[in-house]
């Protein structure tokens, strides 16, 4: 190599950055940020809209189920939908640090959600409806992943996590059915 940047300069425009840096009103969106960043926030709100559909169904279930023989399923069911939660949150604060809107609209979630409510009366049913919902997370989640590519690597990190998550949470669903 003829050049004489160390290899940690190499590539790196110093003064470019800083002068790009001072769009302070972005907050943690920078100059680099691919464009697709309100195709990206639109996934994040179908991924949040998936979430709180699956706060209610768990929750549901969670108040639902009675019986002491029960407990073991009734806490794992609070378990999920604390998770989820959770994961809803994640979301809206990704969604907002993107500079996007956190989309909490009760009139229009079922529509954007991935996964289905689910209003069964027999435990069976609802462990069922669980682990179909988790499956079709799961794949969603992959998707988006793949969407997202090298784009965004944050919310790619983000999303892996959650969708690790899901995967367990499948498992035990699953388990719950044998
Ligand atoms: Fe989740
Ligand atoms: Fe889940």
């Amino acid at each position: 190599m003829s050049d004489k940047k160390t290899p940690h300069a190499r590539g790196i425009d110093t003064e470019a950055i800083r002068a790009a840096a001072r769009n302070v009103d972005d907050g943690a969106v920078t100059a680099g940020y691919p464009p697709e960043r309100k195709e990206i926030i639109a996934l994040l709100n179908a991924a949040l809209a998936t979430e709180l559909v699956c706060v209610l169904r768990y929750t549901r279930h969670y108040f639902t189920v009675s019986g002491l023989i029960n407990r073991p399923i009734k806490a794992e069911f609070l378990k999920h939908a604390q998770e989820e939660q959770d994961h809803a949150d994640l979301l809206a604060d990704r969604i907002i640090q993107l500079n996007g809107e956190p989309d909490f609209n009760p009139a229009t979630l079922m529509d954007r959600s991935h996964a289905e409510y689910d209003d069964s009366r027999s435990i069976n049913a609802m462990i069922r409806a669980n682990l179909i919902a988790e499956r079709v997370a799961i794949e969603a989640y992959r998707q988006m992943i793949t969407t997202i590519g090298e784009d965004d690597p944050t919310t790619r990190q983000m999303l892996v996590g959650i969708m690790a998550k899901e995967e367990e949470h499948a498992e035990e669903m699953r388990d719950l059915l044998a």
